[in-house]
Order: C-alpha cells, then sequence, then structure tokens
C-alpha cells in the first residue's frame, strides 16, 4: 500500500529521523522536506549541516544506546534514517524488532556495515564475490602472521573505521608496527581489531549507486546509476565523476555484484556500493547502506540526485536513476583548524562555465575536514574534472 504523507508540524505529520545531519544528510533532509516530510535532524555537534535544515535539531552521542532509544522513545518517527556508522545499532535492530519503527534501509544492514568485518564476510564468504584477500588480527603477533600470509603491499584498517581513518599501506614488514600503533589510535572504538587486505592492483575504482524501492508492502526492484569514478587520498575522496567508461563485461559484473549485496542487506534505500575494476575484472570492495560522498556528483549530473533517490526510495516512491549530463565533484576543505571560517573567491568558483557550489555550513574547519564540494558540468569527463576542480581551487577560506 502506498504510504500517505501528513502534513508536518500537524498530528498526522509523517516524522523521519537522520541519524547524522552532515552535509549528506543536510541534501537527504532537503529532499524529504520537499516532499512534505516532518524531518528530527540528530547528531553529536550543535549547528550541524543538517540541523539548520530540519524542523528540530537534537544534539546526542548516538554510539549511546541509552540516550539513542531515549530519544527515539520521545520522538516517535516513523523511519529512522542512519546518516552515518558510528550509531548504537543494537537499539535500532530493537525499535525495528518492536515495529516501534521502520529502519533505513534495514537494522542489520546498519550493523553488518559498520564493522568491516561484517559487510566483509557477509561478501566473500557467504555470497562468493571477489574481494582482496584479507584476514583480521586482534593483536600485534596476529597481525604481523596474517600480514606475512597475504604479503606486502598490504593495506591495515581498523574494522572500526571510516574516511581512510587509522588506515595505511603497508609495502614491508617493517612498516608493520607503525600501521598497527596508527589502526589504534584511529579506530572509532577501541576495539583493537584490524583486517589485513591485500593490494588490489586495479586500473580505477568506482561507487555503483544502487537503488532498492518499491511501495510498502510490494515488490522491490533493484536500479543503477551510472558509474561513478573517483580519486583518494589517504582513503579520503577527492574528485568524482560520471560516467566512469568502463566496458560493458566489467559493468555487467558490477551490477551483478551491487544487485547481490544490496539484495543481501536487504530493504529500501539507496546504496553506494564501492568496487575495484581492471579490465574486465571486479572486486567488491565495501558498501555504505546511504547515499555516498562521491556520489554528491549526481548533484551536477542527474534530474534525481542520490539523496533525491534515497528520500523517494524511503518513502516508497517511484525512482528514476536516468544522469542527463557528465559532471564531476571537488572537495574544498577547510585549509585551517578555526571555528567560524570565511569562504571568499565564490563568484569566482561560480564564473567557471556550467559550474555550482555546495558550502556545508560546518561550524568548525580542519585542515582536512570537507567543507564543501564544487560540481561542473562538461562536454566529456575531462573537461567536467578540470572545471569542478578549478571551481573548488576559487573558493579560498578564511580565518575569522
Ligand atoms: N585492498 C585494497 N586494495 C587497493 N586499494 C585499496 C584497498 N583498500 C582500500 N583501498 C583504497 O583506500 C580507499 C579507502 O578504503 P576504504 O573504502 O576501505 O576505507 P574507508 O575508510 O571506508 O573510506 P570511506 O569511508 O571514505 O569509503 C579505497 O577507496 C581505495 O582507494
Ligand atoms: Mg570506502
Amino acid at each position: 500500500m502506498a504510504m500517505r504523507i501528513g502534513t508536518p508540524l500537524s498530528p498526522n505529520a509523517t516524522r523521519v529521523m537522520l541519524l547524522g545531519a552532515g552535509e549528506l544528510g543536510k541534501e537527504v533532509i532537503i529532499a524529504l522536506q520537499r516532499l512534505g516530510i516532518e524531518v528530527i535532524a540528530v547528531d553529536r555537534y550543535a549547528n550541524a549541516p543538517g540541523h539548520q535544515m530540519a524542523h528540530h535539531a537534537r544534539v546526542i552521542d548516538m554510539a549511546d544506546p541509552i540516550a539513542l532509544r531515549a530519544l527515539i522513545d520521545a520522538e516517535r518517527p516513523a523511519i529512522i534514517v542512519p546518516e552515518i556508522e558510528a550509531i548504537a545499532t543494537d537499539v535500532l535492530a530493537d525499535v525495528e524488532q518492536a515495529g516501534l519503527c521502520e529502519v533505513i534501509p534495514t537494522a542489520r544492514a546498519a550493523q553488518l556495515t559498520m564493522n568491516r568485518e561484517g559487510i566483509r564476510r557477509l561478501a566473500a564468504e557467504e555470497l562468493g564475490l571477489p574481494t582482496s584477500p584479507y584476514a583480521f588480527a586482534d593483536d600485534f603477533d596476529t597481525l604481523q602472521r596474517k600480514a606475512a600470509s597475504i604479503g606486502c603491499p598490504c593495506i591495515i584498517k581498523p574494522v572500526m573505521s571510516s574516511s581512510g581513518k587509522g588506515q595505511s599501506r603497508v609495502d614491508d614488514a617493517g612498516a608493520l608496527q607503525a600501521a598497527w600503533d596508527y589502526a589504534m589510535a584511529g579506530g572509532r572504538v577501541n576495539r583493537g581489531r584490524v583486517i589485513v587486505e591485500g593490494v588490489v592492483d586495479f586500473d580505477f575504482e568506482i561507487t555503483l549507486l544502487t537503488v532498492r524501492s518499491g511501495p510498502h508492502g510490494g515488490e522491490i526492484t533493484t536500479h543503477f546509476c551510472d558509474p561513478v569514478g573517483h580519486r583518494q587520498v589517504h582513503g579520503d575522496y577527492v574528485e568524482s565523476w560520471q560516467p566512469q567508461p568502463m566496458t560493458a563485461a566489467a559493468l555487467a559484473k558490477a551490477q551483478d555484484i551491487a544487485r547481490q549485496v544490496t539484495g543481501a542487506l536487504g530493504g529500501r534505500g539507496l546504496f553506494g556500493v564501492e568496487l575495484f575494476v581492471r579490465g574486465d575484472q571486479v572486486w567488491f570492495s565495501e558498501v555504505s547502506p546511504r547515499p555516498h560522498d562521491t556520489g554528491m556528483v549526481t548533484m551536477a549530473s542527474q534530474p534525481q540526485n542520490e539523496f533525491e533517490l534515497h528520500a523517494r526510495a524511503i518513502l516508497g516512491l517511484p525512482v528514476d536513476t536516468r544522469r542527463d549530463a557528465i559532471a564531476a565533484s571537488a572537495v574544498i576543505y577547510g585549509g585551517m583548524d578555526a571555528t567560524g571560517i570565511g569562504y571568499d573567491g565564490v563568484a569566482d568558483a561560480l564564473s567557471v562555465p556550467q559550474s555550482d557550489l555546495r558550502l556545508f555550513g560546518k561550524p568548525e574547519a580542519f585542515t582536512r575536514r570537507r567543507m564543501g564540494v564544487a560540481l561542473a558540468r562538461g562536454a566529456d569527463v575531462d573537461e567536467a574534472r578540470t572545471r569542478a576542480t578549478q571551481a573548488a581551487a576559487a573558493v579560498v577560506t578564511r580565518a575569522p
């Protein structure tokens, strides 16, 4: 049955709670509000980008199960949309199980993807999908043994981390101790567990934005956006573009992998499936059960961007994943550690042909914190990338 949408701020409002209100959550909130949803935005600090858009802004530690449960009980949203990984996911499982709220895409998906071990074992061991060779270690001795069997070069990552935090590439065994120490310092929770992965020698990597949508109680169908290519530095994305050219065979494999992984996670919503590609070969890397940072390019390349697709899928509405332009995105960094910084050069940035800009409005900048993104269309990927990079470079951050 189709979901009826109520009137925001009235007793019949359709209430959606975003857990995480960063730049991705902000765009999801805008998309939901355009469809008449009442939004409660939650983050761990005040005035987060999504807080500035929502009907209600709440500040709690979302990793604290007691605080999270109390907030859900107080707000009683119909739908909970996790935007980050660091959430007390057992609480999501409880409220889903009790039938109190729907969790997007599912509580199990949030649980499996917040830990690299859960999603890797599902993909490689249950689904039999191709991945890098991998092993897990809880102490340095085990890491040495596992790394020796996988061989160098390898990559060490805390099992609980994102955006490249605590992650390092090891080219010879002498660098293992430093990688272990770095992982211990950079993990989200100090569980002391790492994954060691063999390095995949890929030609390029993509995010395949995959949407599972369908009416509530009806059949769910899977839709794919064109592949998004991207460039990562220290495990963090610096630019992305769409489409990434690839062979028909590789694209078919990528879609098959994405269909299987998202199908196993279940539920409805948009997923960012990260894949490595060499020629016709494709490896699964990881998946976000939510819009992906590299997918911000779709704000310039698709009539329904990844955030709008997520909002529609969440609400059981029809989706259209078509691309109508070639486009690119380039990240704008804080460039300093300061609160309340300024942005000069916005007019110069927007003078670049077919460009656009998002400044996220984050209260506090760090040197490598993502504060905005430049978007641009072009006749081909090269032109779009050049323009997006030019527009991003034109924005100059200033101390307050
Ligand atoms: N096994 C591997 N072989 C080759 N490159 C890798 C491998 N693992 C990671 N990388 C590189 O490091 C990047 C970040 O890795 P990964 O996606 O696992 O970390 P992350 O911290 O979850 O990053 P994010 O949250 O930004 O997606 C990848 O996009 C890829 O460029
Ligand atoms: Mg990643």
